[in-house]
């Protein structure tokens, strides 16, 4: 499969004493340029600020701010006593995607049973868990591609929301995984572009990246879903998740229940790409799926510019949740769960996540 972007989107760059380095999609598509971290804080900031977005990619910024905030510890007692501040702290910095809770618990897990090694030792140990977190996932994607491309007929037209590609990831990404591998295989197909107010993530980024990798990409306004499908004009949805129930109700950005309905009413189907890292077990639906709410201004003043009057509220809520009946499959690296119910998710969570030993 190629690789869509010429650039890493998170990586971690030396050896302990290193950075964190991540492309800042806050400038994209205007400017791709590479930031570094080198604290939690500086990487708390840009999670928060969706320099580095998309729940895949928030999973692995999580495990790399671990890294950063143990290594100045000087005994084992204090890297334990860092490593809960750092769960607590950028466990708080965005509560939809439960990916970033996935990394956090992994790297603990990973110190707790390793409490014994050296402190240096442990400290690289933990730095290699870390990696592995970013390359099993660029594994993960690309299986998830390969289970999803046959979905994607010749001639199709798909339509996508926000941005579930190699920069939402640590590579090819998730829904558009799924587009990378078949026109890899050399099918033809469309793909249209919800822009994804009020961040602009389908228009600026999953854009940028499809047009990179040569892919047929045209950007529509989010309301305009409904005439194109009524047009006949879109075969299938696919979009990325953020968090996924026990049962496959779906919290993925704001705009996607919108589309599911919409395809539901014109017998369009509905899927969604996720790695079995998007799922929260703990949760029986998707009504204790916590919504993040963020600020009124990112609707306001969208991009520096005024569109709202003085002194009129605005709601921003960033997530929506889908439920499953509306969901035709869910492609994961494990393979496609349709129909969409608990029988389901729970067949598939029993094989496990890719490991470390399947990268490819
Ligand atoms: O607010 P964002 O940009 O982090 O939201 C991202 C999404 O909703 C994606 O669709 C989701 O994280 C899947 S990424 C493979």
């Amino acid at each position: 499969m190629p690789k869509p972007l010429s650039h890493k989107t998170i990586e971690w760059v030396g050896g302990l004493d290193g950075q964190v380095r991540m492309i800042d999609q806050t400038l994209l598509p205007g400017e791709c340029r590479m930031i570094s971290c080198g604290d939690v804080e500086t990487l708390w900031e840009a999670i928060r600020n969706l320099r580095v977005r998309g729940a895949p990619a928030i999973g692995v910024a999580a495990a790399f701010g671990v890294v950063l905030a143990i290594r100045q510890a000087t005994t084992t007692r204090m890297l334990f006593e860092k490593l809960t501040q750092a769960y607590e702290y950028l466990g708080k910095c965005r509560p939809t995607a439960v990916n970033l809770y996935w990394a956090l618990n992994r790297m603990r897990q990973a110190a707790e049973s390793h409490r014994d090694l050296p402190l240096e030792q442990l400290k690289a140990f933990l730095l290699a868990e870390a990696n592995a977190i970013r390359d099993e996932d660029a594994a993960t994607c690309r299986a998830i591609g390969e289970m999803g491309q046959a979905l994607i007929a010749e001639g199709a037209a798909v339509l996508t929301h926000c941005n579930a590609g190699g920069l939402a990831t640590a590579e090819y990404g998730t829904a558009l995984a799924v587009m990378y591998a078949a026109h890899e295989r050399g099918r033809r197909f469309r793909v249209y572009a919800g822009e994804t107010r009020p961040l602009l993530q389908g228009a600026r980024l999953t854009a940028w990246e499809l047009a990179n990798a040569g892919v047929d990409v045209t950007v529509i306004c989010d309301s305009m879903a409904g005439l194109l499908m009524r047009q006949g004009k879109v075969d299938l949805v696919v979009t990325g998740a953020d968090r996924i129930a026990r049962n496959g109700d779906t919290a993925n950005k704001i705009g996607t229940y919108g589309l599911a309905v919409l395809a539901k009413a014109h017998r369009i189907p509905f899927y969604v790409a996720a790695p079995l890292s998007t799922f929260d077990p703990a949760l029986p639906d998707g009504t204790a799926i916590p919504i993040e709410e963020r600020a009124a201004e990112e609707v306001s003043k969208g991009f520096g510019r005024v569109s709202v009057p003085e002194g009129v509220a605005c709601y921003n809520p960033a997530f929506d949740v889908t439920p499953a009946e509306l969901i035709s499959g869910i492609i994961t690296e494990r393979g496609l769960i349709r129909p969409v119910n608990a029988a389901g998710v729970e067949e598939i969570l029993k094989i496990g996540p890719c490991k470390a030993k399947e990268r490819r």
